[in-house]
């Protein structure tokens, strides 16, 4: 597996935001078509999994509030499946979520993609809620994943420890 992800951004070519309009319009289920314009207006966001200029899998990543980020238009080239192209992009979208202050990181996932599905749960995330979805027909999951937990009371915090010990004798 080619070990290197990269965030294309302003450097992202033609050439490269063709190849992911084509996998993602290829691979995922989706209601409106990407064409390589659309894709080079959110390159930022995009990070993209190449061998030379060939490209293999992608994902976006986006903030959505101050807390919370998306995953979405991850997607792998037939001929890479099942060589952790996914799960190394999931693990990379995350660091940039952080990075950014992320307190949640989402994702949505028609219910039944099965594949998708195990993946993001060995991830991490787990399914909060489901709607349905009306341009596509389908239910479709949403995925969560807290990355901060909040803050408990330490022991050397509580009630019983801020009072003054008693004195020994
Ligand atoms: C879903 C997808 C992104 C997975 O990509 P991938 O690079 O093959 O995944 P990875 O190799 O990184 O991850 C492997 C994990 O996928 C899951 N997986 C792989 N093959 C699977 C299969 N046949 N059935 C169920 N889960 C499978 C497993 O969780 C596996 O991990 P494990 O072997 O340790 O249990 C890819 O199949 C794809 O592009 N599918 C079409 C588009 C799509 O559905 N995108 C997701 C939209 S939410």
């Amino acid at each position: 597996m080619n070990e290197v992800v990269v965030a294309l951004g302003k450097l992202m070519r033609p050439e490269h935001a063709g190849q992911i309009a084509q996998l993602l319009n290829r691979r995922n289920q989706l209601k409106a078509r990407f064409d390589a314009e659309t894709i080079r207006r959110r390159a930022a966001n995009f990070l993209v999994d190449l061998d030379g200029d060939q490209v293999l899998a992608c994902i976006e990543i986006n903030r959505i509030q101050w807390y919370q980020w998306e995953i979405s238009h991850l997607a792998v080239t037939e001929k890479e499946e099942g060589k952790g192209h996914a799960r190394q992009l999931i693990a990379c979208a995350e660091e940039r979520a952080l990075r950014g202050n992320a307190r949640i990181i989402q994702c949505t996932i028609r219910v039944g993609n099965e594949r998708s599905e195990h993946l993001f749960q060995k991830c991490g995330y787990q399914m909060v809620s489901t709607f349905f979805y009306p341009h596509s027909g389908h239910n479709v999951g949403v995925w969560q994943k807290v990355v901060s937990r909040p803050i408990t009371a330490t022991p050397a915090e509580s009630p019983e420890e801020k009072s003054p010990s008693p004195s020994l004798t």
